[in-house]
């Protein structure tokens, strides 16, 4: 490092003091770490479909490859946005399109945070929201979790007058807990106005019919209200980076107006309008979910090892050193995620994989 790089400290002091967000290893990474072909590779640490790629999306993929065109994607992604109309009863303008739901966490930030706003998040909710809302300047206020879940009363009461946003996610990553939809409105019935609400359900695809909510109906009774998903999870796409969000056009509008133009490539669009209506690549992604959530349950059940009931595609379980069996794991190829991050040592988070895969991890396991 030169002598001036030393005396000169670049960047503002809340990016510089940012934690670094440390994803699941690449399957890619860990063989060339650890000397192993990468088919060998089980890749259970970033909650992916094990059913891969639906064949409608890849069949979209195609398409474009077959007639590629060197102009960019569509900004509007109207395409996209015309099958989640469909899908969910809302006007274009209500849907913003962001490379994968990270992104439109950030764009949240942006949009509704800043210097001197503070960001109510819990405790053990998906690391990004306290990321983001510190990346723009504002202080997370991190509440304490209730039973490892979200407590909504700890939230409300977190709620002051610097408060100018806040996150929910709904199955929350890591722990799986939820919450029901009645708790959820009861919540939001108490949460001020000029508050705005995100609402994550990365993982909603998974639940049960009864427990999935309806976007368009929750934003309509609440303006304040950002309901996102991804494309990443069920609909196997997390490679392609696509997620979206609805909410009324006044949220909507900022979003869009913090949003790059081109952020989600044609590839992504194409491939999320065709998983989005593959209605057959769901119901058969939860029924191996719940059938592979529950083998890993019975698993630990059997080892006395404790879990929590999740209502993901995967389940946080406690192994006694969290990083120890991570690294044991590692050196049978296969890989999970550790939850130093998240202060939970003693745990380790394990994706729901196809039968086989469940079987192997059990049996390197336990
Ligand atoms: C709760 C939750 N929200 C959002 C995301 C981000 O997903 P993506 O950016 O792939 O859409 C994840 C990914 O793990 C998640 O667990």
């Amino acid at each position: 490092m030169s002598a001036f790089a030393e005396t000169i400290s670049y960047g503002k002091s809340y990016i510089q003091s940012l934690p670094l967000y440390v994803p699941g290893k690449s399957a890619s990474s860990v063989a060339r770490e650890y000397g192993f072909a990468e088919d060998s590779i089980l890749k259970l640490a970033s909650n992916e479909n094990p059913l891969g790629v639906p064949e409608s999306a890849r069949l979209a993929m195609m398409a474009i490859a077959a007639n590629p065109s060197a102009c960019y994607p569509d900004p509007e992604a109207t395409v996209l946005k015309a099958r989640l109309q469909q899908r969910f009863g809302v006007p274009a303008s209500w849907i913003t399109i962001g490379s994968g739901s990270s992104e439109l966490i950030d764009l949240a930030a942006k949009a509704f945070a800043g210097r001197g706003d503070s960001v109510v998040v819990s405790e053990y909710a998906f690391a990004l929201y306290e990321l983001a809302a510190t990346s723009v300047g504002a202080t997370a206020v991190v509440t304490p979790s209730r039973n490892l879940g979200h407590d909504l009363d700890a939230m409300l009461d977190a709620i002051d007058a610097k408060t100018t946003l806040l996150y929910i996610a709904n199955p929350n990553n890591p722990t799986g807990t939820f919450i029901e939809e009645t708790e959820i409105r009861a919540f939001l019935d108490h949460v001020p106005e000029e508050v705005v609400v995100v609402l994550d359900e990365a993982y909603s695809e998974y639940l049960p019919d009864v427990q999935q909510t309806s976007p368009a109906k929750l934003v309509e009774q609440y303006p304040n209200l950002v309901v996102m998903r991804t494309f990443s999870k069920a609909h196997g796409l997390a490679a392609l980076r696509i997620g979206y969000c609805i909410a009324q056009p006044h949220l909507s509008e900022m979003l869009n107006r913090v949003r790059p133009s081109f952020n989600t490539t044609s590839f992504a669009q194409a491939a999320a309008a065709a998983a989005l209506m593959d209605n057959e690549f769901l119901s058969r992604t939860r029924k191996v979910n719940d059938a592979g959530r529950e083998q890993l349950c019975d698993g630990f059940d059997r080892a006395g090892l404790r879990y929590i009931p999740s209502a993901g595609n995967f389940v946080l379980v406690n192994v006694g050193n969290g990083e120890q069996v991570t690294q044991a794991l590692l050196q049978q190829a296969i890989v999970v995620r550790p939850m130093n991050g998240y202060r939970l040592h003693e745990w380790v988070r394990i994706s729901v994989g196809l039968a086989e895969h469940n079987d192997r991890l059990l049996r390197a396991l336990l």
